[in-house]
């Protein structure tokens, strides 16, 4: 049986992968911050979690410890700020950037991945194109796009992916937008993105059936980025 890890597994687009994971008969682990979040996961589908916060070291090594070599890693977990550039403060950067970025770097730093092993790294769409509000957050993601291909050529034994969502229906998009209707009508496609969506391009990248593909970025956005909606 595959071992997966999912940080920022207890919602949102990290839950929906956990769900595919689990019915394609993997052992997933899903980490987080909140106890409760967990607990609900767990009860809804039976993964084992992890309580860390991955933006500190030592939890992140403890994550380790317990969870034991992986055959696949989602780095998901993320947060967003989204203020007028002239706005974000000190504070804001060093809390995006030690989950967004410093959080990612060292989860795939310490993770026990076996030979073959497929990580993926949560980036987003706003690394393609540029989108008010978004500098910290996507000066966040845009390292993370940076990392999978820096590490596509030093650990060749691993596959590294990113992918980058476009506008999906979690709890990070409902907290930072009140209505969703104008970014809707961004997507050609017309609608916005479910965290299923994004799930089984994941499962892909995780699975045999992407074993020649490393070093890639994986759009997953209803031509958001694409295209001009009709
Ligand atoms: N939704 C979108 O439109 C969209 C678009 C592009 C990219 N993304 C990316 O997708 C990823 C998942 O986000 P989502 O949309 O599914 O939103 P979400 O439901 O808010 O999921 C984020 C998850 O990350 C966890 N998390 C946050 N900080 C953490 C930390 N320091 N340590 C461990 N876990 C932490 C949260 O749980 P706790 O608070 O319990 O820790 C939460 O479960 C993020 O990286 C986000 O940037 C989302």
């Amino acid at each position: 049986m595959k071992t997966f890890l999912i940080t920022g597994g207890g919602s949102g687009i990290g839950l929906a992968t956990a769900r595919v994971l689990v019915e394609e008969g993997a052992r997933v682990v899903v980490a987080g911050r909140s106890p409760e979040r967990l607990a609900l996961a767990c009860k809804e589908i039976g993964v084992e979690t992890v309580v860390a916060d991955v933006s500190k070291l030592s939890d992140v090594e403890a994550l380790m410890e317990t969870v034991g070599e992986v055959d696949g890693l989602f780095a998901n977990a993320g947060v967003g700020v989204f203020a007028e550039f002239g706005k974000i403060t000190e504070e804001d950067v060093d809390r995006v950037l030690a989950t967004n970025f410093k959080g990612v770097y060292f989860t795939v730093q310490q993770a026990r991945l076996k030979p073959g092993a497929s990580v993926v790294l949560n980036a987003s769409w706003t690394v393609h194109r540029g989108f008010p509000g978004a500098s910290l957050y996507t000066a966040s993601k845009a390292a993370v796009h940076s990392l999978a291909r820096t590490l596509t050529a030093e650990m060749p034994h691993v596959r590294v992916n990113t992918v980058s969502p476009g506008y999906i229906a979690t709890d990070m998009f409902h907290e930072n937008v009140e209505d969703g209707e104008p970014f809707r009508r961004q997507v050609a496609m017309g609608r916005l993105g479910e965290p299923e969506d994004v799930a089984h391009v994941v499962s892909f990248l995780l699975s045999e059936r992407a074993a020649y593909v490393t070093g890639q970025d994986f759009v997953v956005d209803g031509g958001l980025v694409g295209a001009i909606p009709a």
